[in-house]
Parts: C-alpha cells; sequence; structure tokens
C-alpha cells in the first residue's frame, strides 16, 4: 500500500535522482522535495516546497504539515547545521548523520587526524593558520602538493598544484585573500597521490552497513582531465578500477575502521558515509576525503542501477535495522553527463531557457534536473550544473552512445558538457 510520504531536502541532481528512486518504493505515496528543482516540480508524484536548505525550523514545520514519514538529507551544509539533531529533538523520523558525525566532511583537518588517529591510508599532511610557515613546508616539501580549505567549499576548496608557483598563490589566496571566506583561514597542505579516483559510499548505522556499487566522478571540467576543478561533470557506475578485492580492501581497511572510529569516538554515524579514494596502481588504496551524503553526480547513475526499496533500507536504518541486508543492482552500467551552464564553475551564466526536454522519454535515459527553475511555466537555467543526463546499456559504449543521444537533443545559450565521460570505463 502507498501511504508514504517522504521528504527529500535539496536542489540538485543528487536529490531529484534520490526522489525519483525513492518514488518507485512500494509503500511511497508522495515525494516533497525542498526546495527543489524544475525536475522534481515537473515529476509525477512528487511536489516542491518553498522551503530552504538552511531553514531548519522551517523544514521541521513541513515535515509536521506535511505528516512526513521519513526525511531524507541530500547536502552536508544543512547537515552540518545539525538538522538531523534538530528533527530527532522534534520526535521526526530522519536519515542523515547528527552535527558531531558530519564534521568529517565539514571540518578536513578533523577527517585527517581522525585518518591518522584509526590507521586509515591518506596522504601525509600538515595544517597552517600562518602563511609564512605554510610557505615553508611547501617550498621543504616542494610540488606537486595539495592544498585544501579547512571549512566547506562546495568542492572548490581544493587546489592541486603541479608546481610551487601555483602552490604558493592558492596559499596567499586562501590565507591572505577573501575568495573562500572564513573556510579558507586554515589550510590543510598534503602530499600529492598518484592513481586513479573511485567513489566508495554505503548506507550506514553505527558499525552495520551496507554498500552501494562502486562509481567515478569526472572533477575536472574540460576534457582529458584539464580545466579547473568543479563539483563534478559527470559520474558513472560501477567503476572498473573497484576489482572484487579492491571492494573488500576499502571495505575493510576504510569504512569498517571509519565506522568503528566514528563509534569508539562518540560519533556514532547514522547516514551515507562517502569514501573518495584514490587506488594507486599497486591496488593500494588512499582516502581522498569523506563525505557525509551521496556524491553528486555519481547519485544520478547510482538510482539508476538501483533495482531495490530505497525507501525500506532507508527506513530500517533509522530502526538500526540494516544487519543482513543487502541491494540489488541492475548489472548493466550507468554513465550520467552533466550539461553545465556557459561560465561555470567561475560564475555560471542562468535565466537561459532550456530545449529538447520533451521528448520521448526511453526507459533506460533519464535527464535529472539540478540548476533549474521554472519561470512562467517554462523550464530555465538557475545554477552551474544544469542537468545530469543519464544512461543505462548493455555495456559503457551503449550506456554512453545513448546518454550522448539525449544530451544532443537538449540546449541553451552557451551550455556545455565533457564529451569523455567514462573514458577509463571505456579503455580498460
Ligand atoms: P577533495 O575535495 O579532497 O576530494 O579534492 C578534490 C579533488 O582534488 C579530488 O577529487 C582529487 O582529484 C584532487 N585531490 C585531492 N587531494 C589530492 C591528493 N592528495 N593528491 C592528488 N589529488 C588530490
Ligand atoms: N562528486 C563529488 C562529491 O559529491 O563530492
Amino acid at each position: 500500500m502507498q501511504t508514504k510520504r517522504v521528504l527529500v531536502i535539496g536542489a540538485g541532481g543528487r536529490e531529484h535522482a534520490l526522489a525519483w528512486r525513492l518514488l518507485r518504493a512500494a509503500q511511497v505515496a508522495e515525494v516533497i522535495v525542498a526546495p527543489g528543482n524544475a525536475g522534481t516540480a515537473r515529476e509525477r508524484g512528487m511536489r516542491n516546497a518553498a522551503v530552504a536548505v538552511t531553514d531548519i525550523d522551517g523544514l521541521i514545520a513541513l515535515a509536521n504539515n506535511e505528516q512526513v514519514d521519513l526525511t531524507v538529507v541530500g547536502p552536508e551544509v544543512p547537515l552540518a547545521a545539525g538538522v538531523v539533531d534538530a528533527f530527532e529533538a522534534a520526535g521526526l523520523r530522519i536519515f542523515g548523520p547528527n552535527q558531531q558525525a558530519a564534521e568529517l566532511e565539514a571540518s578536513k583537518t578533523y577527517a585527517k587526524a581522525f585518518l591518522e588517529r584509526h590507521g586509515i591510508p591518506t596522504a601525509a599532511h600538515q595544517v597552517y593558520t600562518d602563511l609564512d610557515q605554510a610557505l615553508a613546508y611547501v617550498r621543504q616539501r616542494g610540488a606537486p602538493i595539495v592544498i585544501k580549505a579547512d571549512g566547506l567549499a562546495a568542492g572548490k576548496g581544493v587546489v592541486v598544484a603541479m608546481d610551487l608557483a601555483a602552490a604558493e598563490a592558492a596559499l596567499q589566496d586562501m590565507l591572505e585573500g577573501s575568495s573562500m571566506g572564513s573556510a579558507g583561514h586554515r589550510v590543510v597542505v598534503e602530499d600529492f597521490l598518484a592513481g586513479e579516483e573511485a567513489s566508495y559510499m554505503v548506507v550506514a548505522d553505527g558499525l552495520d552497513y551496507v554498500a552501494l556499487a562502486s562509481s567515478q566522478d569526472h572533477k575536472r571540467r574540460d576534457a582529458g582531465d584539464q580545466g579547473p576543478n568543479t563539483g563534478g561533470m559527470g559520474a558513472y557506475s560501477p567503476a572498473p578500477v573497484v576489482t572484487a578485492a579492491i571492494e573488500q580492501a576499502v571495505q575493510r581497511q576504510v569504512i569498517e575502521p571509519t565506522l568503528a572510529g566514528l563509534a569508539a569516538e562518540g560519533r556514532r554515524f547514522r547516514g551515507f558515509l562517502y569514501a573518495g579514494l584514490m587506488i594507486d596502481e599497486q591496488g593500494g588504496i588512499k582516502v581522498l576525503e569523506f563525505n557525509v551524503r551521496m556524491g553528486d553526480p555519481e547519485t544520478q547513475p547510482l538510482m539508476m542501477r538501483l533495482d531495490d526499496d530505497l525507501y525500506a533500507l532507508l527506513h530500517a536504518a533509522t530502526n538500526g535495522d540494516l544487519a543482513g541486508r543487502s541491494l540489488k543492482w541492475d548489472p548493466r552500467p550507468a554513465i550520467g553527463v552533466v550539461m553545465a551552464a556557459e561560465g561555470y564553475p567561475q560564475s555560471p551564466r542562468s535565466g537561459d531557457p532550456i530545449t529538447g526536454l520533451d521528448v520521448t522519454q526511453l526507459g533506460e535515459v533519464k535527464v535529472f534536473h539540478a540548476g533549474t527553475a521554472l519561470l512562467d511555466g517554462e523550464v530555465v537555467t538557475a545554477g552551474g550544473r544544469v542537468l545530469t543526463v543519464c544512461a543505462l546499456g548493455e555495456d559503457y559504449a551503449r550506456a554512453r552512445a545513448l546518454a550522448y543521444q539525449r544530451v544532443s537533443a537538449i540546449s541553451w545559450p552557451g551550455c556545455f558538457c565533457r564529451e569523455d565521460i567514462a573514458h577509463r570505463a571505456l579503455s580498460t
């Protein structure tokens, strides 16, 4: 019986994909997305509520007024602000980590110290607030080297400096400039790691967890992994670099000690735990970062492949009842191509009408919205990452062809995408 109402907090492609998959669960009648985007507004069975992700009182009032059975949090900002603590104090069921556990993402210095404390593999690092000391360290350590702003910077607080001049400029900018705001007043300087990146996410409750399929993101703006870092220009699942042996090593060396370490430190973790990994040629694994939420755009291809009841799983997690559970996945790979607005990531233009959205949709293809809005009934751009166009295929080549075929039918002035999403999977 479809009687349950779910609230998804967020406005991105990740939230559209989570809401879309939740709506397919046996018990779910309706999904409300706050604040949502044009895609979630137009989806049958979904509606938007105009409440900002940072308006915690407003979100609680919404969940109460709409008699929401389960709330799922998309982005990190409300988690770091304590939305889960506030919902639980109000007696509302919510899936996500509490404020203390969310520090694993909100503070890179906390995360790095945590990793070292628990012997979880990660790059060697130092923390600085003083520019001269930081400069002295990078000059002694040499390039390439990586500079990270401590706080939340929407995926844009990391500079991979290939030479000393770039490292020095990044330190100047973060510690003395104002481009990162207070997020940049403390920096982590860490060793550069070579290898291939992968994303590994689990649904966790304390020590128990259910693994999601592996995936891989494309963080640089331009083809061939060139250009500035972005929030992610495309993703696919599974990631061939995550073999069965690597997956087992990730669970033993990263996921389990992380959940155990958090529990031991009184920060029991309930929520999506995302490990950003670097995997070297010998199969060695290091943690690049933790997120306390699903990845965006990785969620979009993952939700295409998930062939199971997401509501039942997340509901079980909020009851502490994950033990013995697992998830079924479509064996076919899925690819998601981000279509971005001109100027992304620095200063995306917005307000452009999008054409080509209303063509007949194949079952294997889905366009998830991110930065879109409805203006007089028309879908217009309203952010940097505008859409994630996803497709399932018998193999990566077929999934990619289907996704790009759909991309080619959609346009607005200045739109662009990377043409090489899943290039690593296709070359293996
Ligand atoms: P993060 O937000 O920490 O995941 O960093 C963003 C991106 O910067 C990562 O996805 C990597 O591509 C790159 N990166 C971060 N740390 C390192 C590192 N230690 N070595 C090489 N690349 C890195
Ligand atoms: N796609 C990377 C992230 O969500 O942080």
